[in-house]
């Protein structure tokens, strides 16, 4: 039995030296010191001996034991070392290197200035409204005092969604200006008021460097108790010295819109020349800003308000050729083509 204890020390040192991960020592484990390993194969044996020779057998094995568990206890702990070092090896970081530069996006130059002429009218009072593209042609035309038959409906006649009529609010139509929202809110709301609209109107258009057939507007509407255009002179000139951060004037021509009265075009001074004339302004010191007026006494009637008690005055101009005046765009078709390459310069 001494003999078989040498041999299998021997065998459990070389398999200790063997192996090369911890799941092969875990094997060796299995295989010599656990509940039904070698050694305690061995140990099972001693019953077979005299009683003198077991207690001398027994502790032979055990000190064998012991001194086989500290080998391998060793080799454990190096092998837990050495795939520890691995480890860091392989998940290494640099964290001194640069990052990884990740694209940022910005927002559109129109949505800039739209957001822009918010603020602005928002600080002095306006609320922001928006209402349906879709419009129905109560609403577009109608309502606005632009009956079936007036010839102002040629002026946006435009792209209808359906044509079954509804009896009372007609075809649906891509709205052809935000003047629509004008009767919207003041059905909602009633008087006093003081809003804009921002958003998007469509035409049926040729399409060329200063045409689309989809572009931005904002509208403006005020009705109040004594009002008069003194108001929207003084609002559009704070507004446009804001928004470009100049002193800006502005001047009132007699204009032709079915749903003010009277009607009028405003422009403002041209800010590249100071008004001395340059080919921007052609050479007028002028540039055409918007179509406004004092609402007429039917819209606001439309909108359920009293025209004896009340009056307002009305706007609509081009967001898309305001950007394009800020930035000096030089076609319309740029702002949505999608290309980053214009996109991205501003
Ligand atoms: N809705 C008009 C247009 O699109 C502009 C306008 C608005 C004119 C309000 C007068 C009053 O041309």
């Amino acid at each position: 039995m001494e003999e078989k204890l040498k041999e299998l020390e021997a065998k459990v040192k070389i398999a200790i030296a063997a192996a090369k991960t911890l799941s092969e020592l875990q094997e060796v484990h299995n295989l010599y010191f656990s509940r039904k390993g070698e050694l305690a194969g061995l140990m099972n044996e001693l019953a077979k001996l005299s009683s003198a020779e077991r207690p001398k057998m027994g502790q032979a094995i055990n000190s064998a034991k012991v001194a086989l568990l500290t080998e391998f206890e060793q080799k454990q702990s190096e092998l837990k070392r050495a795939e520890m070092e691995s480890q860091l090896e392989e998940e290494w970081v640099d964290i001194t290197a640069p990052g990884v530069d990740g694209h940022r996006g910005h927002i559109h130059p129109l949505s800039q200035v739209q957001q822009e002429v918010e603020e602005i009218f928002s600080s002095m009072g306006f609320e922001i409204k928006d209402g349906p593209e879709v419009e129905s042609e109560y609403f577009n035309f109608e309502g606005l005092n632009i009956p079936a038959s007036h010839p102002a409906r040629d002026m946006q006649d435009t792209f209808f969604v359906d044509e079954n009529p509804d009896k009372d609010f007609g075809r649906l139509v891509l709205r052809t200006h935000t003047s629509p929202v004008q009767v919207r809110t003041m059905q909602a709301e009633g008087a006093p008021l003081r809003i804009i609209v921002p958003g998007r109107v469509f035409r049926y258009e040729a399409t060329d460097a200063s045409h689309d057939s989809t572009f931005y507007q904002v509208e403006g509407l005020l009705v109040d108790e004594d009002i008069s255009l003194a108001h929207l002179k003084g609002v559009m000139e704070e507004f446009l010295t804001r928004l470009f951060q100049k002193e800006v004037h502005v001047r009132f021509r007699p204009g032709y819109f079915p749903f003010v009265e009277p009607g009028l075009e405003l422009d403002f001074g041209c800010l590249l020349c100071e008004q001395k004339g340059c080919k921007t302004c052609k050479f007028t010191g002028w540039i055409e800003f918007m179509g406004a007026g004092m609402v007429h006494p039917f819209v606001l009637k439309a909108g359920g308000i009293n025209p004896e008690k009340y009056q307002g005055w009305a706007f609509g101009f081009g967001l898309t050729r305001l950007v394009m005046m800020r930035h000096r765009i030089p076609d319309i078709r740029l702002n949505f083509g999608g290309d980053v390459r214009f996109l991205n310069q501003f």
